[in-house]
Order: structure tokens, then sequence, then C-alpha cells
């Protein structure tokens, strides 16, 4: 390789960028949460919002992976609704969000405030700070995150997760104009929120795209594509490259590569080589293991993470992750074997 290796900071930045490393960076979606052990025992003692709300609390929780299970960044603990009740819309967790109050008029639009999230939600950029002061002496990067548009209005419209998100996608058809301006609301807050995340510390944030891939390509560049690329370009991203994550997005990956972000991260039905091939230099790649795979053996997973190395070499870089994120029954064995892997991968013996 020659020379010094570079921090994980400076890997995942570089990744992310397409500049050359010595070996792909690697973290998890997902990666503080109940398959832990230690996440568990601190979620005994409060609610989920609770948490989310603690700052202590949060910090905590977020550092969990990193000596848990060897991941090489820090995504800060909290949840895409987060900033949803500075809208002056009621969420709640069970376990999944669900919202008593769906969207479904012009009224309800018209009134969801414009909050100043360092105003709504103070405590997500005190969590942010802490960590960012904690992880300065580990030389480890720190993830900030948001929702995106459509995915928080699948939500918000339909009142809770669904299979289809019917109603959401039949309001396209039958109230383009309230779809519209919710989306345009919900915009302007993802702009806002990611701004003062990355003020506060993040040094890359991710945006989560979950329900767009529910569209055809001809509806996602129309309904999803123009708010990933005003969100894009509005952000500042000399300080932060942009992670665009669109599950079940292979459809669309060449709409995910023009949206003006720096990486696209891929769900596990794409082959990253494919990827590669249709969005050349545009985009670096994350992804993109099937998280029920970190069950196998940790030889295994050791060649399926080489199997992604090799697969994503063409592309412009490449951060090693998950195709979605860890579930509850996640064996912690797995995930050591998959960072482990990783580290391998630049010829680190450490495990
Ligand atoms: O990645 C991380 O470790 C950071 C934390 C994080 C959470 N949710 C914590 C969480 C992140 C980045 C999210 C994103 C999120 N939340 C998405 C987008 C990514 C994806 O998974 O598709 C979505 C759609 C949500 C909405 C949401 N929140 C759902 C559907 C659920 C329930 C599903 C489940 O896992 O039970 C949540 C709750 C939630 N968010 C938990 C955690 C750790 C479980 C909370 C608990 O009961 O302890």
């Amino acid at each position: 390789m020659g020379g010094a290796s570079p921090s994980p900071t400076e890997r995942l930045l570089r990744a992310c960028r397409g500049e050359p490393v010595d070996r792909p960076p690697v973290w998890l979606m997902r990666q503080a949460g109940r398959y832990l052990p230690e996440y568990r025992r601190v979620r005994e003692r409060l609610s989920f919002l609770e948490l989310c709300r603690d700052v202590d609390r949060a910090v905590e929780v977020s550092l969990q992976p990193i000596d848990a299970v060897g991941s090489e960044a820090v995504i800060f603990f909290s949840d895409i609704f987060t900033p949803v009740p500075g809208l002056g819309v009621e969420v709640e967790f069970a376990p999944g969000p669900t919202i008593a109050e769906p969207i479904r008029s012009g009224a309800q639009v018209e009134a969801l405030r414009a909050p100043d999230p360092r105003e709504s939600v103070p405590f997500v950029f005190e969590i942010l700070r802490t960590l960012r002061a904690e992880l300065a002496s580990r030389e480890l990067p720190l993830l900030g995150f948001a929702g995106a548009p459509f995915t928080l209005a699948a939500y918000l419209v339909e009142g809770q997760g669904s299979r289809h998100f019917g109603t959401w996608k039949r309001m396209l058809w039958r109230e383009p104009a309230l779809a519209r301006a919710l989306l345009a609301r919900l915009t302007d807050l993802t702009v806002a929120y990611l701004n003062a995340q990355i003020e506060a510390g993040a040094q890359a944030v991710q945006l989560f795209d979950t329900w767009a891939g529910l569209l055809s390509p001809a509806d996602y560049r129309a309904w999803v594509q123009p708010t990933h690329r005003e969100i894009a370009a509005k952000l500042d991203r000399a300080a932060a490259p942009l992670i665009l994550y669109v599950n079940d997005g292979a459809h669309v990956l060449e709409e995910a590569a023009e949206s003006g972000a720096d990486v696209v991260s891929l769900d596990w039905r794409v082959d990253l080589a494919d990827a590669a091939r249709r969005v050349g230099r545009r985009v670096s790649l994350q992804g993109n293991l099937d998280p029920c795979a970190l069950a196998a053996p940790p030889d295994e997973i050791a060649r399926q993470v080489a199997r992604l190395a090799e697969e994503a070499a063409p592309a412009r870089g490449h951060v090693l992750n998950l195709g979605h994120g860890c579930l509850p029954d996640t064996p912690v064995e797995g995930v050591r074997a998959f960072t482990a892997a990783a580290r391998r991968l630049g010829g680190e013996t450490r495990a």
C-alpha cells in the first residue's frame, strides 16, 4: 500500500469523494439498536423517544457500536421522525412511527409550522457536538442523517408503516397539488435540519429514502428526484458529503446518481459491479450486504465482504455497509465478523 494508513475519518471522506484509499471504510446502517445487549440494557429504563431526547444516554448508545462491533463511523442515535413534532405533528413509536392525525387535507399542510430545528430539537445538536468532541481523539467520523421528504410524507399521510403506502400513492394522482405542497414543506425541513447537523459537527450526512423505490422510474423522476436535487444543492457539501439511500431502488439508480449526492447507498438486490458500470464516475457507492447474511459463519461473511469489495472495484469509491439496517435478531458475532473482514482487506490483522 505504501505510506501510513489514513485515519478512519480520512478514509471515509476520501471514499465518499472518490479519492484513492487503501481499503473501503466500514459502518452499518442501524448499527445501534436492539441486537446489541448494551442497547437493550439502556432501553430497559426508558422509552425509545425518551432515549432520543436524553443527550447522555443517546451519546452512550451512539458510541456502543465502536467497541461492541468494531464500526469505523458513528451515526448519532435518533430517528428520521425526530424533527417532525416541530412541524406540529404528533408522532409515537409502536415500534415504528405512528401518526395520530394523518395528513390528508390542504388545511393540515397549511397549518404545518416551519421550525428552526436548532430551537425545536436542540438536543439533536447537543448530541452531535458531544459526540464530535468524544470522537476527536479516536479520529472516527461522525455521521448525521435525515429522512427524505417522500419517505416522511409516506408515513405522515398513511399514519403508519404499510407495505404499499396506497393512501399516499393515491394522493399523488388524486391531489397532486396537496402532495407537492407537503413534499415542499418537508424538503425545507430536511435542508434546515441537515445543515444544522453539519454546523453541529456532522462530517457526512445520509438521506434515507426508504420508500421511494415504490415508484416507477417516471414517477420517481416526477416526485422524488426533485426533492433530492434541491436538498443536495442547498446543503453545505464542501463541509460534509451527502450519501443517498434509496431502498429497493435498482430501477432508479441512474436517477439517484444524478441527484447531486456524493454517494449512492444500495440495497442487496443490485450487483455492485453493474451499479458501478451504470453510474460511472458520478458517485461513489455504499453497501450492500443483505443484513440476513450476517447470520452466516464468520468465514462465509469474510468471503461475502471480499466479493463486495471486488464487485465495487470499478466504482469511483466504495463504503462497505449493509443493503438495509441491522435487524433486532442480527447476531453480534456476524457484525463483528463483517467489520473485521473489512479491516483485513487492507492487510490489517487486528480483528
Ligand atoms: O443507524 C443508526 O444506528 C441510527 C439510528 C436510526 C434509527 N432509525 C433508530 C431506531 C436510524 C438512522 C433510523 C432510520 C429510520 N427510522 C428509517 C430509515 C432507514 C430504514 O430503516 O429504512 C425509517 C424508515 C425509520 C422509521 C422507524 N423507526 C421504524 C420503521 C421503526 C421500527 C422498526 C423497528 O426496527 O422496530 C423505528 C424505530 C427505531 N428507530 C428503533 C431504532 C433503534 C427501534 C426502537 C426501539 O424500540 O428500541
